[in-house]
């Protein structure tokens, strides 16, 4: 038996050996199509080169490319469960011509790999082709040798190929297996074709037209081809089953949820195990690339997807959450194909269980509630739309899983009452809005919340996205354009672009379509609508537009580092100072980060070192961070860190870095919406640059990360070089150097002030130059140049002694010219002279007012030191 992964290789292999390029699948999550929720073809990865777009450096390829039909166009939910040959998840095997091979070779190579390298038998195949096409019934008739009736003709619902509204596009031949008259159906075209027995297994699309938005078709460059044979059909027929859920793969999931829920394989329960076994690949899948449960776009298909397989785990009566467990065995099967899942297995078990775990808790209630709302319902019923709508409300029931539930009986649900019930509950929550009295630009997003929906966020795994315009906005009002040279804010379904919240700025980066360009400069976000800040810089923007997105790498990557760091600094901060540090704001741009925190003293250099530490050991664990979605009380059960008082919604995400010290999620958790690095490696270094205070018991760190953090090192060690050279110093001497300069300053000082005191003396002695006699008091009176004020006292008080009996009168002038005065009078001589009188004469002179003291020693000074002599002289005035 040829096995599934064996399979996948030989498709590869074959057209590999016939010149075909090799590529790996492409992500479920279109990065280059705004308008596809999911990749649901082989050729979606390369969409824009056949549109002629992009160029690759080969023109045919090869792939094995993961796809997801639920939602959309191509939507096969429904069906899973119910027919053979429907999966939500399933791999396309394809081979692609870009504008090199078209129909006839395309022919060719398809019949021999089938025919010669798989041996399939001629007689079981046939083949469709589109109702005109005269050539590709030419080719099968000449290529694969086949009679007229082994080929059918059939319109354009089924033989013209389009990947969704817009896109390349073509006729195509379809070749289809027989399984045998054991089976039920008939060929294609015939009124038994929906049977099982003719299976198509491979279609080849003869790609010719590009589809455009406004309904318009256009030639694309040149002719080429797209195919697409569903891994799973084929493996049926090489496997010689009919049924596609009795493949290798399918019989290794289907026994592991049978193990674990201890039911038949075989027995009632067997439509069950195949919606867990069909569902389990596509939830594993998506979550695997950053896809998380949610209430809208694509994180509600997955939701869907999940709770539907939950409630068949209900089903086969499992009360506990069960799927998750299953994990193991889909990577044991897939994970060497894809190691996506492999790496991501332990995140993708966690999400599921605890997206069970949520689930579960209102399941029962709400299965009892629609059992009782359906007991008298006979088959052909409809359940009214009020309950479907509390089920999807209150008990978290997706419609589709109502009408799963009630699929059996033939109860059918109205969707115009759910709907009508849906926007009753819009309506009266916009009135409680309008009532809150907010500014009249919020009215402006908040109606286009209302009329555009929320933006789905990419960036959490992409920095590039294609998106589709949804509406323009200038001066506060919605635009119908806005031409190069205008300012104004875009609106798209879709972005990579992170909308400033929760302390991170805003992404900047480029705007691009046809004609188009326009530069980012900031992104916001409004009631869930992301508006993106631009400045046309060519074309005209308008709505409807299919733009590509590109975020500033080099700037997200570095703010990526500074919001890993600061939950690090966080952690770090809490277990050195304490569990009092509760964080009370940041700030994460690119170039820095900056955390408030409750902390009442300012933190001590070794506390700072040791948070830094502690930091950079988890950096170097270089361990993943990890992304999880959970309900809040269960975050914070989880020891998960949250900013007290912010308002979450019902689900969080939730961060977690390095290696749990105990049983936890992992060293630090916070609940966090921002963007992180991959592995905390990324985060190269942090380092804590200033510590504050910000306000009452608030403390503020502001730290550099990666090549900010190193710069700025290297930076400080170029200042310290610097400092060694002008000390002539090794760089380990400076301190040392430097605190020898200073004590040897203090000493010069302090000599420099001894001299001087000594030269306005007189040379040391003051009776060298004799005190003078006035009205028969003696009097000394000197200017000295460069002596401080706080010097003067000292001076006046020692030339006292010397003179005995007098009064002694000195001018300061300082280096910036200005004066200080001192006047003592010796104590015999109190009452007599006074000291203050004497200094405020002498004060005016030098132009200053006041002056004070006691009478035998005051003070003064003024502005004007070049009156130093006519101070003395209006004080000999006085005496
Ligand atoms: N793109 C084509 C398909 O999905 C091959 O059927």
């Amino acid at each position: 038996m040829t096995s599934v992964n064996d399979l996948r290789s030989s498709f590869v292999d074959y057209f590999a050996r016939n010149g075909h390029e090799a590529v790996s699948s492409g992500p479920l999550v279109p990065r280059n199509d705004p308008t596809l929720m999911f990749t649901n073809a082989g050729m979606v990865p390369f969409k824009n080169v056949f549109t002629g777009v992009e160029k690759r450096p080969y023109s045919t390829a090869t792939s094995a490319q993961k796809c997801v039909r639920a939602g959309g166009k191509h939507n096969d939910l429904d069906n899973v469960g119910f027919t053979a040959r429907h999966h939500t998840f399933f791999e396309m095997l394809g081979n692609f011509s870009f504008g090199d091979y078209f129909k006839d070779h395309a022919i060719e190579l398809a019949w021999n790999l089938l025919t010669k390298d798989w041996q399939l038998p001629k007689e079981k195949l046939m083949v469709t082709v589109y109702q005109d096409d005269d050539e590709a019934l030419e080719l099968w008739k000449k290529i694969a040798g086949l009679s007229e009736d082994r080929i059918v003709r059939l319109g354009a619902k089924s033989n013209f190929w389009q990947m969704g509204d817009t896109g390349p596009c073509g006729p195509c031949s379809e070749i289809f297996y027989d399984h045998g008259e054991h089976v039920w159906g008939g060929p294609p075209g015939s009124p038994e074709e929906d049977g099982d027995r003719w299976i198509e297994v491979w279609n080849l699309v003869f790609m010719q037209f590009e589809q455009h938005g406004d309904g318009s078709r256009t030639a694309l460059p040149r002719p080429s081809i797209d195919t697409g044979m569903g891994l799973e059909r084929v493996a049926a027929v090489m496997q010689g089953v009919h049924d596609n859920y009795d493949i290798d793969l399918f019989k290794a999931l289907i026994n592991a949820a049978a193990n674990s829920t201890g039911v038949d394989v075989d027995g009632g329960g067997n439509r069950s195990l195949r919606v867990i076994a069909d569902h389990l690949r596509s939830m594993s899948f998506l979550i695997a690339e950053g896809v998380l449960p949610s209430n809208e776009g694509r994180g509600y298909v997955l939701r869907r997807i999940m709770r539907r397989a939950m409630r068949h785990a209900t089903l086969l009566g499992a009360s506990e959450p069960l799927i998750y467990k299953l994990v193991p065995a889909l990577v044991r099967e897939m994970g060497q194909a894809y190691p996506e899942l492999s790496r991501g297995e332990a995140m993708i078990a966690e999400t599921v269980r605890l997206e069970e775990g949520r689930f579960l808790k209102t399941l029962g209630r709400g299965l009892q509630i629609l059992e009782d709302e359906t007991r008298g319902l006979g088959e052909g019923a409809v359940l009214d739309g009020a309950t479907a709508f509390k089920l999807y409300d209150t008990y978290g029931f997706p419609l589709d899983l109502t009408e799963d539930a009630l699929r059996n009986r033939n109860i059918k649900v109205d969707q115009a009452g759910f709907d009508a019930a849906m926007a009753a509950q819009k309506a009266e929550a916009r009135k409680s809005w309008s009532g809150s009295g907010e500014a009249a630009t919020d009215m402006v997003w908040y109606g286009l919340a209302d009329k555009v929906g929320p933006t789905e966020f990419l960036g959490y795994e992409t920095e590039t996205a294609e998106g589709e315009i949804k509406a323009l906005l200038k001066d506060g009002a919605e635009v119908a354009a806005l031409a190069a040279g205008e300012e104004g804010y875009v609106v798209l379904n879709q972005t990579p672009f992170y909308a400033e919240s929760g302390g991170q700025v805003g992404d900047t980066g480029q705007l691009m379509g046809e004609g188009v360009e326009a530069t980012v400069s900031d992104t916001q976000k409004f009631h869930g609508v992301f508006a993106h800040k631009v400045m046309v810089t060519a074309g005209t923007l308008k709505p409807g537009q299919a733009v590509e997105l590109l975020v500033d790498h080099g700037r997200r990557s570095a703010i990526r580092a500074n919001h890993s760091a600061t939950h690090l600094l966080h952690e770090a901060l809490r277990l050195v100072l304490g569990d009092h540090v509760a964080q009370k704001g940041s700030q994460v741009s690119a170039d820095r980060l900056r955390f408030d925190f409750v902390h009442t003293k300012p933190m001590s250099p070794e506390e700072i070192s040791e948070v830094e530490d502690l930091a950079n050991a988890i950096i170097l664990q270089n361990a993943p961070v990890e992304t999880r979605l959970m309900g809040v009380e269960e975050a914070k059960e989880s020891g998960a860190r949250a900013l007290f008082g912010e308002k979450y919604g019902d689900e969080v995400r939730v961060v977690s870095m390095g290696q749990p010290t105990g049983n936890g999620l992992g060293w630090s958790v916070e609940l966090c919406g921002g963007t992180h690095v991959r592995r905390t490696g990324d985060i190269g270094l942090v380092s804590v640059v200033a510590e504050s205070a910000v306000g009452a018991g608030v403390r503020r760190v502001e730290a550099l990360t990666g090549n900010a953090a190193r710069r700025r090192g290297n930076e400080n060690v170029a200042i310290v070089g610097a400092a060694a050279g002008l000390l002539r110093s090794g760089t380990q001497d400076v301190l040392e150097r430097i605190a020898a300069l200073q004590e040897q300053l203090k000493r010069t000082e302090r000599s420099l002030s001894d001299a001087k005191q000594k030269l306005a003396m007189g040379g040391g002695s003051a009776k060298a130059e004799g005190p003078e006699t006035i009205n028969g008091v003696a009097f000394v009176g000197r200017v000295v140049e460069g002596l401080q004020p706080k010097d003067l006292r000292g001076l006046v008080d020692q030339t006292k002694k010397q003179v005995g009996s007098g009064v002694v009168a000195i001018v300061g002038v300082t280096e910036d010219g200005k004066a200080g005065l001192a006047v003592g009078v010796t104590e015999d001589l109190v009452g007599k002279k006074s000291a203050v009188e004497l200094v405020k004469a002498g004060a005016a002179a030098l132009g200053g007012q006041g002056g004070g003291g006691r009478p035998d020693m005051a003070q003064a000074g003024g502005p004007d030191g070049g009156k130093a002599e006519d101070a003395l002289t209006a004080i000999r005035a006085l005496i």
